[in-house]
């Protein structure tokens, strides 16, 4: 069985697969329409959300199937004290594949390995976010018509932005990608990122605080939003939450041709007059997470050939070791094994959460 936890679950070829169904489902909608008529998703949403939730939706129904679930903890078993392990065995029960959203970070590699099903992350706390990656891979893709030699920037909250993790997974397997990271000191990119993704693939990056002095480099800008919800000192939120705002007068100095994201929601990093320019491709991208949403379906379920088997990494489990990252599902829930794995860099990391263990 297969589930998508991390983009990089999924070889290069099977992205690529991905992408040319969901390039086809949009050109040829009525094809797919009543593939999955027998089939039910449940999406199971531990945290608010509108494009994720939605977008997972309408991918099912547009494929003829049927879709249950909850749109928040508090109205579901969770409420009661019940661990994720058991609600994902449950739900097995009754539907064929899982959407799971959760602010615990490795929630849903527990649903994973507790479920019969194919379970999907649609983003877990600040850790990973995969099906968005898979949005904006087949966006790049679209608008500037290769997934290699390209300068990205990633601008904003690149501490608990989970969109911007699993977008440089991603591009660190494509050629010739030089990547700019543009944040304020304090909401830098994590150093688990840095360590397992851009170091050890010896990708090309730099850091910088002015956007003003990255922008003209770019093919791909890709903004994002202060993560209010993630800060534990309100204070420091207030003090950060405006560090960038995207203006038509600052895109005088970008290529004609720069292709502008954001996984969106938007709070005021981009002003709603870039809306009209034709470099804005942000609510495209919105649309083309709906047609990869559809493809990952088929793909799990076995619509499109060969699903094969999820990857079984080396770890160990101990009765000492504890992850300390408050955000951990090992730190809220009781009952979950403590397992670790040991990276190249000589560090042991929690297999949940991915952060180091001391
Ligand atoms: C993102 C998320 O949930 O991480 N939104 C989304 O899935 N489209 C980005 C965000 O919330 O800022």
């Amino acid at each position: 069985m297969r589930s998508l936890i991390d983009i990089l679950d999924f070889s290069v070829e099977e992205l690529d697969k991905i992408i040319e169904t969901a390039i086809d489902i949009s050109k040829k909608p009525e094809k797919y329409s009543a593939v999955c008529r027998d089939k039910i998703l449940a999406t199971l949403f531990f945290e608010p959300s509108t494009r994720t939730r939605l977008s997972f939706e309408a991918a099912m129904l547009r494929l003829g199937g049927k879709v249950l679930g909850f749109s928040d903890a508090g109205s579901s078993s969770a409420a009661k004290g019940e661990s994720v392990a058991d609600t994902a065995k449950t739900v097995s029960c009754y539907a064929d594949i899982i959407a799971m959203r959760h602010p615990q970070e490795g929630a849903p590699y527990v649903a994973s390995r507790a479920a019969t099903i194919p379970v999907i992350n649609a983003g877990d706390g600040g850790h990973n976010h995969p099906t968005q990656t898979l949005a904006d891979l087949l966006t790049i893709k679209k608008e500037t018509g290769r997934l290699h030699d390209l300068t990205v920037g990633l601008c904003g909250d690149l501490k608990y932005g989970r969109t911007v993790h699993s977008l440089i997974s991603a591009l660190s397997r494509y050629e010739g990608i030089n990547i700019v990271l543009i944040s304020p000191k304090e909401l830098g990119i994590p150093d688990y990122v840095k360590a397992d993704v851009l170091d050890k693939c010896e990708m090309n990056y730099r850091e910088t605080e002015c956007l003003e002095e990255a922008l003209p480099s770019l093919d791909v800008l890709y903004m994002t939003r202060i993560q209010r919800e993630r800060f534990s000192d309100p204070e420091e939120y207030e003090r950060l939450k405006d560090s960038y705002i995207l203006t038509l007068d600052k895109l005088d100095g970008a290529k004609k041709e720069l292709c502008i994201m954001h996984p969106l929601p938007r709070v005021n990093e981009i002003s709603v007059k870039v809306d009209d320019d034709p470099r804005a491709c942000y609510f495209k991208q919105a649309k083309n997470g709906m047609y990869m949403r559809m493809a990952l379906i088929l793909k799990l379920l076995g619509y499109m050939g060969e699903v094969g088997d999820d990857a079984t990494p080396e770890t160990f489990e101990s009765d000492e070791l504890r992850c300390q990252n408050p955000k951990c599902i090992t730190v809220t829930e009781q009952e979950i094994v403590h397992a670790f794995k040991k990276c190249d860099d000589g560090s042991v990391r929690c297999i949940y959460c991915e952060n180091k263990v001391e």
